[in-house]
């Protein structure tokens, strides 16, 4: 069994320990959140493991074969640094870091320590985003014409993730929280991006995260890439990741959903291979026992950052 220590017990925290615990190669052998009683409550839930409010300790006294960082961005330096120093295999929420300096130097750690760096880009692990990733090597929209992802949040923070952290410039905004995942997916899929012009958009409260976002990017063969981001707007969240080509245009909207259509066609929804299946602990597994796995590691992390420090600079 791979034991498996988590940092960070709120929204996405909680759901990945489900994933854990459900596989049959991994446990949750301790927990640890700077609010005690949540780390209380948490280790409770799983049958009474050890529970901490300082990871330092936790690193100390329980072995671990793989930990697993999800507290918020500005302290993934120091607590992904902590679990590095360890020689522990470990898993890090995305973005990597707070600042291209930080992301860089938790790659050069990871890299030194000679363990297996993951990231949690769940895109990786879609039936719908390997579908289109697919579809668009198979050539389904022919030549690529342009690669848009619009992101539109009737309301930032979503109403399931209330963190004061999210709505704040310093460690939040949209493009920061979901836009990565995309620059992760842009990179993978077509190559090299490179930023061209930003305008981003604030509200008064100079704390606050952006409220909208203009930019165009560029792929190596000058294909343009346009982030349209919007919040605090009429009507449904939308994020649509489209890749318009000569011969069709293809996207996933919402996460999970394919849709396209060629020229002169409708656009309709189109079935994702569902026999895409292995989840990102299926090949953190598979990466413990050394074998050959799918696993975004820090360098693809320090990529995305990259292209996320160019754009959170405006
Ligand atoms: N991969 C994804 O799809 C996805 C989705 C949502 C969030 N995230 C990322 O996950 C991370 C956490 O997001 P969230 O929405 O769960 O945030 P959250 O605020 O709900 O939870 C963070 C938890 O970390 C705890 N914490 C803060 N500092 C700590 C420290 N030094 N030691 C131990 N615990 C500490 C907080 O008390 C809190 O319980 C962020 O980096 C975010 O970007 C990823």
């Amino acid at each position: 069994m791979i034991k498996v220590g988590v940092i960070g017990l709120g929204a996405i925290g909680q759901r990945l320990i489900q994933g854990f615990e459900n596989h049959p190669e991994t446990v949750i052998a301790a927990v640890c959140d700077t609010l005690e009683e949540r780390t209380k409550e948490v280790a409770a839930q799983l049958g009474g493991i050890p529970a901490f409010c300082d990871h330092k300790e936790m690193l100390e006294k329980v072995e671990l074969d793989l930990v697993y960082v999800a507290v918020p961005p500005k302290f993934h330096h120091a607590v992904a640094s902590d679990v590095l120093k360890k020689g522990i295999h470990i898993l890090c929420e995305k973005p990597l870091a707070n600042s291209l300096e930080e992301a860089k130097s938790l790659l050069n750690q990871a890299q030194a320590a000679g363990v297996v760096h993951g990231m949690n880009f769940p895109l990786n692990y879609s039936p719908a985003a390997r579908t289109f990733e697919k579809m668009i090597k198979t050539d389904y929209v022919g030549k690529l014409r342009r690669v848009h992802l619009k992101m539109h949040f009737p309301e930032w923070p979503r109403p399931w993730q209330q963190n004061a952290w999210v709505a704040s410039k310093e460690q939040g905004g949209y493009v920061l929280e979901v836009g990565i995942h995309y620059i992760q997916q842009i990179q993978k899929i077509f190559g090299e991006v490179k930023v061209k012009d930003v305008q981003l958009q604030f509200p008064k409260d100079p704390q606050a995260c952006e409220n909208a976002i203009l930019a165009t990017l560029e792929l190596s063969d000058g294909t343009p890439v346009l982030i349209d981001g919007m919040s605090q707007i009429a009507g449904k969240e939308e994020i649509a990741f489209t890749a318009y080509g000569t011969e069709g245009t293809l996207s996933v909207l919402n996460w999970g959903q394919l849709e396209g259509g060629k020229i002169g066609e409708d656009i309709v929804p189109l079935d994702a291979d569902n026999s895409l299946t292995d989840s990102l602990i299926d090949n953190l597994v598979k990466g413990l026992k050394g074998e050959e796995a799918a696993i975004i590691d820090f360098s693809a992390g320090y990529e995305a950052q990259v292209v996320l420090e160019e754009l959170r600079k405006g």
